[in-house]
């Protein structure tokens, strides 16, 4: 079938149809494009995310997301085929711990557990001991005996942040992701100056300095939640600006100011979006479903060590 119209409305339309066909179910991550989000059956972070996939009947899965969690997708249903609109979706985090230097160095550090970041490929997944998400890092974390020798990585942000607040001296991957590095103290002090009644929320990828002045430090879905739940009427925002889209369609009467990035960057576009969670388009989308590719493959060997790390994470964090 080929969607010859060129509005949004009759591709989501096409797309609901063809998921009904193919048992197929549409999970999307907050930073999607907005007709993306409202296309899919479920929305959420990382954590809440992973957790879809492994609980869902469907026959096939759709990820708008990024390339590691549709790995995360196949890794724990191997028996469900994964699909993305887009292979090249990738991201800079996962991209900065390759498993071969994190091999070397698991090498060099006899004795320590290995925890890593969801945001990692599945060959780093299957070197790790147990894998975290911004949503449960510290309860995971906490699950360790305090005299543990742990790496953790690949986010230096998260992994610094997890530090201070257990008291804990984990060795740190020096990794991050360009988008949340991009936030700035100075651009934040100018919102705050502006609209001094607002709550400031941060992801924990943000620097140190970031994290200190911000009221709400979490995931996604935690700034999230605490939007919907709190008396405040206005929110500085330091996190991908998808997430916006959800924040104004969950709080309708709520004000939502996303951080701008500082000017200096110099890879990729100067803004406070993810260009790989955008290159999941409503067209490509559509095609997915109407071709069943791309599909995401993991080889079996490291599908199923890497599996061991995230089950474990989703019992430790129940
Ligand atoms: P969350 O798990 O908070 O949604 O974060 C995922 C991510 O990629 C943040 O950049
Ligand atoms: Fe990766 Fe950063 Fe994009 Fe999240 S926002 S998917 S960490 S590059």
């Amino acid at each position: 079938m080929v969607c010859k119209t060129n509005d949004i409305a009759s591709k989501q339309k096409a797309i609901r149809e063809l998921c009904k066909q193919k048992n197929a179910v549409i999970l999307a991550h907050y930073y999607t494009r907005p007709e993306i989000q409202d296309v899919a059956d479920f929305i959420g972070d990382s954590l809440a995310l992973a957790r879809q996939a492994a609980d869902t009947n469907a026959d096939v899965i759709v990820m708008c997301g990024v390339h590691f969690m549709a790995e995360t997708c196949k890794i724990l249903s191997p028996d469900k085929i994964v699909l993305v609109p887009d292979l090249e979706a990738g991201c800079s985090l996962a991209d900065s711990c390759k498993a071969e230097d994190l091999k070397d160095f698991i090498k060099e550090h006899e004795g320590y557990k290995v925890v890593s970041y969801v945001n990692t490929t599945a060959a780093v997944k299957a070197l790790t001991d147990v894998v975290v998400t911004s949503g449960n890092a510290k309860k995971i974390i906490d699950h360790f005996p305090a005299d543990e020798k742990i790496i953790f990585g690949p986010d230096y942000n998260l992994g610094s942040y997890i530090n201070s607040v257990t008291g804990r001296n984990m060795l740190l991957w020096h990794g991050g992701c360009h988008v949340h590095q991009r936030f700035s103290v100075e651009a934040i002090v100018e919102l705050k100056e502006k609209y001094p009644e607002a709550i400031t929320m941060a992801h924990l990828e943000c620097k140190a300095p970031v994290l200190a002045i911000a009221d709400v430090k979490g995931s996604t879905a935690d700034m999230l939640r605490y939007a919907k739940q709190s008396d405040c009427s206005t929110f500085i925002v330091a996190t991908e600006a998808g997430i916006l889209h959800q924040m104004q369609q969950q709080c309708p009467e709520k004000t939502f100011i996303p951080v701008p990035p500082e000017a200096t960057e110099t890879i990729g576009c100067h803004c406070n979006e993810c260009e790989y969670m955008k290159m999941n388009t409503i067209d490509k989308l559509l095609l997915c479903l109407q071709n069943n590719a791309p599909e995401v493959t993991v080889d079996e060997p490291t599908r199923a060590e890497a599996a061991k790390s995230i089950w474990k994470m989703l019992e430790w964090s129940k």
